[in-house]
């Protein structure tokens, strides 16, 4: 960029490059090692849009079949891994596939590809086309997990163990509750991604630069070729959008807070102190300096990298705001969080399954766990049944909780008399309420721990598998 009337590499004002380009500007600005995984929705796309212009009269059939005969070498290339990107000249998919193309074909029928096309339309009708497809096997991935998730809560309903609140011992609950309680968020997360996945399968192609195409060009011709559900509306805003991807990153982050939650569980009932659950091998790994350590490598893995998800949605977030209408470079900045989050949900729904499909439980354990005082609930609604108001109940059941802290007798086993001693209205049937089954059996309203509900819930989940 040396001005016209100085020699070469006498700037003015110094510089790091001399003549028209700067090398490492090139490489700032190009997106080809990123974006060639596009390839494919590149080529496809290049060929709706070419068998659009013949049918508007714009290229004939002849140049038409040129351009698709010269594409689909141009896809085997990449498919073989023989495409050769050509260092400088390919700055992205677009350029580089074009290029390829007049090479094989000739430039002259070649050249005639772009027409009325803008690489503003094309980099996000790929962008939608690759995302939707991922989006689909992601889909696919979730039903799986939620499949083991309905599997393990029907097969281990007899398990009970305590549930927690502020991590200190609360209620019994049965382990599938708390599977579901889990399951039920992810079949959240699945139904918020199939609305997602209708909002990424639109149209952009035809929007032009920005203001339109003006060849005529059939646009509902190419939605259905390219398997999109609906248009783009707004030619402007077609160009502009990348809502799609904001979407996807949030959405893709709320799955991986509750993964993270749920990981983290999972790591407390594998500690020693809890014992639970146990990982499989292939899920955690052995200490280097510690023989007898059993670390949970994997949900570790998995609680750590919400973060990254949570950065990918954040960071873009901040690329977008402020932008002027339409296309502007920034918007590159969407496809490397893309491609990475993308890559970080699917694997981590796909490790989530592999862990839960494996790991054992250890029921003994987990009854060893309880401990009478989780059931002075049970004992103030003993109480409550007999006609006492609950606010009355809740003190009386401290009393016994406080009589047996005193005494070192669990609360279970204090006497009839020492009960009575507290309310006289207690009687012998008081013994009754001493029990984690029937505790966990009483909580028959829908959406409880007793066995109807949650064998309700499962069948609830499914449901909403589809
Ligand atoms: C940057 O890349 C775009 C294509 O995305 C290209 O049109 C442009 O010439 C490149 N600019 C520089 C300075 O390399």
């Amino acid at each position: 960029m040396a001005s016209g009337s100085k020699p070469e590499g006498s700037m003015l004002w110094g510089g790091r490059f001399t003549g028209g380009l700067d090398p490492l500007m090139v490489k700032y600005n190009e997106s080809i090692y990123f974006d060639r995984v596009l390839y494919k929705q590149d080529i496809l796309g290049s060929i709706a849009f070419a068998r659009a212009n013949a049918k508007a009269g714009i290229i004939s059939q002849d140049e038409f079949q040129e351009i698709e005969r010269g594409l689909r070498e141009v896809e085997k290339e990449w498919e073989a891994g023989k495409f050769v990107i050509v260092p400088g000249v390919d700055e992205d998919i677009h350029t580089a596939n074009e290029r390829r193309l007049g090479e094989i074909i000739g430039k002259q029928v070649a050249g005639k590809l772009h027409t009325g096309r803008s690489r503003n339309e094309q980099v996000v009708c790929d962008m939608r086309m690759w995302l939707r497809d991922e989006l689909r096997q992601i889909e696919g991935h979730l039903v799986a997990f939620l499949r083991v998730v309905a599997a393990r809560a029907e097969q281990e309903i007899d398990l009970v163990m305590p549930g927690y609140t502020h991590l200190q011992r609360a209620q019994p609950i049965r382990w599938s509750h708390w599977l579901l309680s889990y399951g039920l968020a992810f079949a959240a997360d699945l139904e918020r991604l199939r609305e997602v996945i209708s909002r990424v399968n639109r149209n952009p192609l035809g929007c032009g630069a920005l203001a339109g195409n003006p060849f005529g060009l059939d646009r509902d011709m190419i939605t259905k070729e390219l398997g999109f559900d609906g248009l783009l509306w707004n030619s402007m805003g077609g160009v502009a959008d990348r809502d799609f991807v904001t979407e996807t990153l949030q959405w893709g982050s709320m799955l991986m807070q509750h993964v993270s939650r749920w990981a983290e569980d999972l790591i407390i009932y594998s500690t020693a102190e809890f014992g639970f659950v146990r990982l499989a091998d292939a899920y955690s790994t052995g200490s280097s300096l510690m023989p007898q350590k059993k670390n949970p490598d994997s949900l570790e893995l998995l609680r750590g990298k919400s973060g990254r998800a949570f950065g990918h949605m954040a960071g873009f977030m901040m690329t977008q705001k402020g932008l002027p209408s339409t296309y502007n470079k920034d918007l590159q900045e969407s496809v490397e969080p893309m491609l990475d989050h993308v890559k970080t949900v699917s694997d981590s729904i796909q490790i989530a399954n592999g862990v839960l499909a494996t790991l054992t439980t250890n029921a003994d354990k987990m009854r060893a766990a309880l401990d009478p005082f989780m059931l002075a609930t049970d004992v103030a609604d003993y109480l409550v049944r007999k006609g006492v108001p609950f606010r009355e109940t809740h003190h009386i059941s401290g009393r016994c909780v406080a009589k047996s802290e005193e005494t070192g007798i669990p609360m279970n086993e204090l006497s009839y008399e020492q009960m009575k001693a507290i309310d006289p209205r207690f009687e012998e049937d008081i013994a009754e309420a001493f029990n984690y089954d029937t505790s966990v059996e009483r909580r028959s309203a829908k959406g409880g721990t007793s066995k109807s509900s949650v064998m309700e819930q499962i069948k609830v989940l499914k449901e909403m598998l589809g």
